[in-house]
């Protein structure tokens, strides 16, 4: 059976968040300059996007820079911001094509003029779709993420449209970036690292967790499907345990 075919589509992930990671090592082993990691990262990028929205995921979120990421050499960085122009540029026919529309978290006004232009301008572009919702975490942390929604809120009981006491968790989920994305149910990280540096990390308070060793330029359709199996075997108990959930 194909892996495809192992899915069960009535148990899919409503939202899938992924730490895209390794392409430097990638490039290394190829010798390699890293920035021929990132370019060849693209396609595993289209893959992931493509594979998700034709199975009927309704959010894919893709760490691609993250606030710590400016401390890279500034030639790497350059890189960076100049692929993810590019890549937007020539990817907006095909996110309309299959009807997906792109949203960024993150603090996107700290970008070069020029990405986030393009970046604005293919989230509008990209606006009417409704099939799959592609969220890119540009210059995002879950610690500047957490911090700007407690200042956002301050800020309404400062000028009196909000009381302290009605401050739950509804209220401040609503004040993150992910305001109205249900929250990741899979976190996938590339690469073997097993951490979470610095993402999501009030919206993934019960994601399951998926680390695999592929490096993320190889990361194709296949290992997404592996992700979601594996993903679909797990007894999610939420705290309850194991015979409340199966009535045994
Ligand atoms: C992930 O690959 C891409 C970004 C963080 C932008 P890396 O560039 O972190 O690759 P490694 O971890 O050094 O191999
Ligand atoms: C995390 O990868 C950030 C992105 C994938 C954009 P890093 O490669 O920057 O993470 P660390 O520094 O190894 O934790
Ligand atoms: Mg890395």
């Amino acid at each position: 059976m194909d892996k495809k075919s192992q899915i069960n589509l009535e148990k899919l992930p409503r939202h899938i968040a992924i730490i895209m990671d390794g392409n430097g090592r990638w490039a290394k082993e190829r010798g390699m300059a890293r920035v021929f990691g990132h370019r060849n990262g693209v396609k595993a990028v289209r893959e992931a996007t493509e594979s998700a929205a034709e199975l009927g995921v309704e959010y894919l979120t893709l760490y691609a820079f993250s606030t710590e990421n400016w401390n890279r050499p500034e030639m790497e960085v350059n890189a960076l911001m100049a692929l993810l122009v590019d890549t937007i540029k020539k990817e907006i026919k095909t996110l309309n094509d299959n009807s997906i529309r792109l949203q960024t978290i993150g603090d996107i006004f700290k970008l070069p003029e020029k990405s986030r232009k393009a970046l604005l301008k293919a989230i509008e572009d990209t606006s009417h779709n409704t099939r799959m919702t592609l969220v890119l975490a540009l210059n995002y942390s879950a610690k500047w993420d957490i911090t700007e929604a407690a200042r956002k809120l301050a800020i309404q009981v400062k000028r009196g449209s909000l009381q302290p006491e009605d401050v739950n968790e509804d209220v401040f989920s609503n004040a993150l970036a992910t305001a109205g994305m249900p929250d990741p149910e899979l976190l996938i990280r590339t690469s073997g690292e097993a951490r979470i540096s610095n993402f999501l990390l009030w919206q993934i308070a019960y994601a399951e967790l998926y680390f695999t060793p592929t490096l993320w330029p190889d990361f194709r359709k296949e290992h997404l499907y592996d992700a979601i199996i594996n993903f679909q075997h797990r007894e999610r108990r939420f705290g309850k345990t194991s015979e409340q959930l199966t009535g045994s």
